[in-house]
C-alpha cells in the first residue's frame, strides 16, 4: 500500500528533518516541501559528502523521486536558481521531470530582504526576507511564481520550465499510488500560530501548513512523524526553557573552537555553560543557513507534548543521540515550575513561558561511541534507557533513532511507520 508520510520539526528547527527525509526517500516517489523559504537549511550526508538544501526538497539526491516546492513556500528566485545549478554541476540530474515549483508560491523580492535586514534583529531572523514576503502575501500585494516567470530576465527564463500547477501534480501522484513524503521546514515551536510568538518564523511549520502549502486534503496524509533531537537547540531570540550556557558568551564563540578534555570534565562536574558547549561542539551546532551558534539545552518534554498535540504525531524520529555520548548524567525536562506551581501543559503566553523553570529527571549517560551501531539492540543500556524514557514520558512510539549525520547511521525501531517494503 502506498502512503503519504509527513515529516515535521518537533522543536525549534534543525532537528535533522533533511536527514530523515533523505533516508526515507529511497522508497518515496515524491518529496514535497510545503512552507518556509531559504531560511531553512537542511543537511544531507551521503558517504561523507555533505549537501545543504535551502529550498530544494531533500529527496533530490535519489533517482526517480519527483521533488515539489509547494505554494506555501516563499522563493528567492536567484538563490533557488543557484541551488539548482550547483546540484547540476555536482553531477545530479535536475530537470522539469524531477523538480516542480508551484505557480502560486510567492516570490521574495530584494526589498523584502532589505526590510528583513533592517527590522529582523529583535527576532534574530535569518535576514532572508521571509517575514516581509509572507506579510505581502497576506496583504495581497505579493508576486507569485506564475507572474515572475513571465518576466524577461535570465532567472525567469531558467526557472520557467519548472513552474507548474503543483496542486494538480501532487494530487495526481497521490491518487496514482505513489509514496509521498511531505517535508516541513523550521519546527512547530517556530510556527507563526503555535510557536513562541513573536519569536517565530512567518509560516505554519506544523502539519496544517502541509495541507495549505501543497493543496492537499488532510484526509490524504496517512502518517505524521515528528523529528526531535535527543536534546534541544534554538537559533535566534526567544525563550528556551532548558537552555544551558548563556547567549552573550555563546556569541563570542568561534565555530572552529574545539572542546578540551578539561571542559568535558568540568561539564560533567555540573558547569552549565560548559554542558551547553559540549552539546554545541559534539553536535556541531552552528546554523546551516547563517552559521550562527545554536543555543543548546536538555530535551524538553513539555514542549514535545505540545508538539505532539498540535501535529497529532503518530511517532517520532530521535536524532543526534550520539552527541550525548560521554556525558555522565543526562537531564530530561518533564515539567515546568511557574510561580511556585508545577505545570505540565505548555503555556502559549510568551511572558509566562519566560518565567518557567525546568523540572528535571536525571538519567545516567554512556561512555562508548554509538556512531557505528546499526542494530538498536546493540546500543549501550543507558542509551536504550534514555530513549525508552522519552517514549514513556511522551507516550509516543519511536520510529527512527539517528546516531550520526550519514544516511547509514540510521536505526529503524518500528518499521510500521515507514513505507511498505513491497
Ligand atoms: P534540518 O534543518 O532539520 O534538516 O537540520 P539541519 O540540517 O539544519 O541540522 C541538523 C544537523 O545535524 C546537520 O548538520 C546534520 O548533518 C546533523 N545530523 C543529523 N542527524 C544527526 C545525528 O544523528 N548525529 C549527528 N552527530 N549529526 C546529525
Ligand atoms: P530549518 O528548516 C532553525 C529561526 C530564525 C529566527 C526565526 C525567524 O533548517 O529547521 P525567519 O528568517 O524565518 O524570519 O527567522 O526563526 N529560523 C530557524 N531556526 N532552523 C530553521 O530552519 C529556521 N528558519 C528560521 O533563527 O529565530
Ligand atoms: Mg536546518
Amino acid at each position: 500500500m502506498s502512503k503519504v508520510i509527513a515529516i515535521v520539526g518537533g522543536q525549534f528547527g534543525d532537528e535533522g528533518k533533511g536527514k530523515i527525509v533523505d533516508f526515507l526517500s529511497n522508497k518515496a516517489g515524491v518529496v514535497a516541501r510545503y512552507q518556509g523559504g531559504n531560511n531553512a537549511g537542511h543537511t544531507v550526508m551521503v558517504n561523507g559528502r555533505k549537501f545543504k538544501f535551502h529550498l530544494i526538497p531533500s529527496g533530490i539526491l535519489h533517482n526517480d523521486v519527483i521533488n515539489i516546492i509547494g505554494n506555501g513556500t516563499v522563493i528567492d528566485t536567484k538563490i533557488l536558481s543557484e541551488e539548482i545549478k550547483n546540484l547540476m554541476n555536482t553531477g545530479y540530474e535536475v530537470s522539469a521531470k524531477n523538480l516542480i515549483i508551484s505557480s502560486n508560491a510567492h516570490v521574495i523580492l530584494p526589498r523584502h530582504v532589505e526590510e528583513d535586514r533592517k527590522t529582523g534583529g529583535r527576532i534574530g531572523t535569518t535576514t532572508r526576507g521571509i517575514g516581509p514576503c509572507y506579510a505581502d502575501k497576506i496583504s495581497r500585494k505579493g508576486i507569485r511564481m506564475c507572474d515572475f516567470v513571465k518576466e524577461n530576465n535570465d532567472t525567469a527564463v531558467f526557472l520557467k520550465p519548472f513552474v507548474k500547477d503543483a496542486y494538480l501534480e501532487i494530487n495526481r501522484l497521490i491518487d496514482n499510488g505513489r509514496n509521498v513524503l511531505l517535508e516541513g521546514a523550521q519546527g512547530t515551536m517556530l510556527d507563526i500560530d503555535h510557536g513562541t510568538y513573536p519569536y517565530v518564523t512567518s509560516s505554519n511549520a506544523s502539519i496544517g501548513g502541509a495541507c495549505t502549502g501543497l493543496g492537499i486534503s488532510p484526509k490524504k496524509i496517512d502518517t505524521i512523524i515528528g523529528v526531535f533531537k535527543a536534546y534541544i537547540t534554538r537559533v535566534g531570540s526567544g525563550t528556551l526553557v532548558t537552555e544551558l550556557g548563556t547567549e552573550s558568551l555563546l556569541m563570542n564563540e568561534k565555530m572552529e573552537d574545539t572542546l578540551s578534555e578539561k571542559e568535558l570534565i568540568n561539564a560533567n562536574n555540573g558547569d552549565e555553560y560548559l554542558l551547553g558547549r559540549v552539546l554545541r561542539k559534539q553536535g556541531h551546532e552552528y546554523g546551516t543557513t547563517t552559521g550562527r551558534p545554536r543555543r543548546c539545552g536538555w530535551f524538553d518534554a513539555v514542549a514535545a507534548r505540545y508538539t505532539i498535540i498540535i501535529n497529532g504525531l503518530d511517532a517520532m524520529a530521535i536524532t543526534k543521540l550520539d552527541v550525548l555520548t560521554k556525558l555522565i548524567k543526562i537531564k530530561l525536562c518533564t515539567a515546568y515550575k511557574y510561580n511556585g506551581k508545577l505545570i505540565k501543559d505548555f503555556p502559549v503566553d510568551t511572558s509566562i513561558l519566560a518565567k518557567c523553570e525546568p523540572i528535571y529527571e536525571e538519567l545516567p549517560g554512556w561512555e562508548e561511541s554509538i556512531s557505528d551501531v546499526r542494530n538498536p539492540n546493540e546500543l549501550p543500556d543507558n542509551a536504550k534507557n534514555y530513549i525508552k524514557r522519552i517514549q514513556e514520558i511522551l507516550n509516543l512510539p519511536i520510529f527512527i533513532v539517528s546516531v550520526g549525520a550519514d544516511r547509514e547511521q540510521t536505526l529503524v525501531l518500528d518499521n510500521t511507520f515507514g513505507f511498505d517494503t513491497e
